[in-house]
């Protein structure tokens, strides 16, 4: 499919699937795929490693802040990179999960993590997600989606997904953790999650991905004549 230079945001709410989706559909149209949750996530293994976060989720924020200054990380071969080192397995693990919330509701860090992720998207043909692309990173964007499914359906999907890496989980502590992102991610000060006006729905709690991608490649047709 051959589809117009672009910007597609994906915002909505932990595990909707957004990055296999987002994934699957820059792979489909040539595009690059940026994981902005990646970047939050990767700021706060740093936090956790260097002491700027304790066990309360008490952050200081001006040591971060400085820290954050000579902070390198990008993404490259196979995810997310702190200078040379890929930190792609540490920044999925339930502890930085428990942690990330409270480090991206810090405005200086929202600012780095925006700031990157504006570069990347200068030469469009991207799909950014995470929740706040449409609404505050690219209100520009021409493509704009909200991600949402049953909540129940998420947590099993994360569960399976946490079990078939050999991890051992209890479902009900899966739904809490992701309940109480869902509800930091809407209720922060700084750019909290909400659907753009103009974002489109994608309830995919009983859809397939082969459905998704179907959806998206009618309205990309629909809307670019493509
Ligand atoms: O998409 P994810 O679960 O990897 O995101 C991890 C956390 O990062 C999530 O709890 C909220 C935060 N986040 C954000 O505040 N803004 C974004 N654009 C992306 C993620």
């Amino acid at each position: 499919m051959q589809v117009p230079d672009i910007i597609i945001a994906i915002d909505g709410y932990s595990s909707t699937g957004k990055s296999s989706f987002a994934k699957i559909i820059a792979n489909e149209f040539g595009f690059l795929y940026l994981d902005s949750g990646a970047l939050y996530r990767g700021v706060t293994l740093f936090a956790i490693e260097n002491g700027y976060i304790d066990e309360a989720c008490t952050i200081d924020v001006p040591a971060l802040t400085e820290a954050m200054e000579n902070l390198d990380i990008h993404f490259g071969k196979g995810g997310t990179y702190i200078g040379e080192r890929c930190i792609e397995d540490e920044i999925r693990s339930l502890e930085v999960a428990g942690k990330v919330s409270p480090i991206a509701t810090v405005a200086q860090v929202r600012d780095f993590v925006d700031r990157k992720l504006r570069e990347f998207g200068r030469m469009k043909r991207v799909v950014m997600d995470g929740r706040d692309i449409g609404t505050t990173v690219f209100p520009d964007a021409e493509l704009k989606l909200f991600m949402t499914a049953d909540p129940m359906i998420r947590a099993q999907r994360r569960a399976d997904e946490m079990i078939a890496k050999g991890d051992q989980v209890d479902v009900e502590e899966v739904l809490k953790n992701l309940q109480e992102r869902d509800y930091i991610d809407s209720h922060r000060e700084a750019s909290p999650l909400t659907q753009a006006e103009d974002a489109l729905v994608l309830d995919n709690s009983h859809m397939t991905m082969e459905d998704q991608v179907e959806w998206i490649k009618n309205i990309i047709k629909e809307r670019f004549g493509c």
